[in-house]
C-alpha cells in the first residue's frame, strides 16, 4: 500500500550543508516528496512535537537542539513509507546504524542524529499536520 511518512532534516544536517545529499538519498530510494519547507521550531513547538519524551533526561537538550536553527520538514510518499524510511535512516544511535544509512553517513551522535522519521502511520499523519496545512501537501 502506498502511504506517507514525515521527516525532519534536523538542525545539524542543515548546519553541515547536508540538505542536498540527504534529499538525493531519499529520492533515489524511491520516496516522492509531497510537501517540503525550511522552517524553525519555537521552544513551544518542539515541546509539543516531542511531548512523548518530556520525562526523559535528554528532553531539555532535545528541545534546545531542535530549535537552535532551521530544519527541513517534509512529507514523503512511497509503498510501505514509514517502515522503509526507518530502514533508510538507520538506528537512533549512528554507532549502531547499518552502513549506508542516512544516520551512519551524516549523524554526529545519538542526540544529534541528522534526521527524524515517523514511527507509525498514525504519528506520520499527526506530525505532517503539525508542520503543514492541507494546501501545502501535494
Ligand atoms: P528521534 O528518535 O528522532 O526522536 C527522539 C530524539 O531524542 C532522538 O531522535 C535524538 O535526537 C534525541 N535523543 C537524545 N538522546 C537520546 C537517547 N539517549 N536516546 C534516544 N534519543 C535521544
Amino acid at each position: 500500500v502506498t502511504n506517507r511518512t514525515f521527516t525532519i532534516l534536523k538542525p545539524d544536517s542543515v548546519e553541515k550543508g547536508y540538505i542536498g545529499a540527504i534529499l538525493e538519498k531519499i529520492s533515489v530510494s524511491g520516496f516522492r516528496i509531497v510537501a517540503m519547507k525550511l522552517t524553525q521550531m519555537t521552544k513551544a513547538d518542539a515541546e509539543t512535537f516531542y511531548a512523548i519524551h518530556n520525562e526523559r533526561p535528554f528532553f531539555k537538550d532535545l528541545v534546545e537542539y531542535m530549535t537552535r536553527g532551521p530544519i527541513v520538514a517534509a512529507v514523503l510518499e512511497k509503498e510501505n513509507a514509514v517502515e522503509d524510511f526507518r530502514t533508510l535512516i538507520g538506528a537512533t544511535n549512528p554507532a549502531d546504524a547499518t552502513e549506508g544509512t542516512i544516520r551512519k553517513l551524516y549523524a554526529t551522535s545519538i542526540s544529534e542524529n541528522a534526521v527524524h522519521g515517523s514511527d507509525s502511520d498514525e504519528n506520520a499523519a499527526i506530525e505532517s499536520a503539525f508542520h503543514f496545512s492541507g494546501r501545502e501537501i501535494f
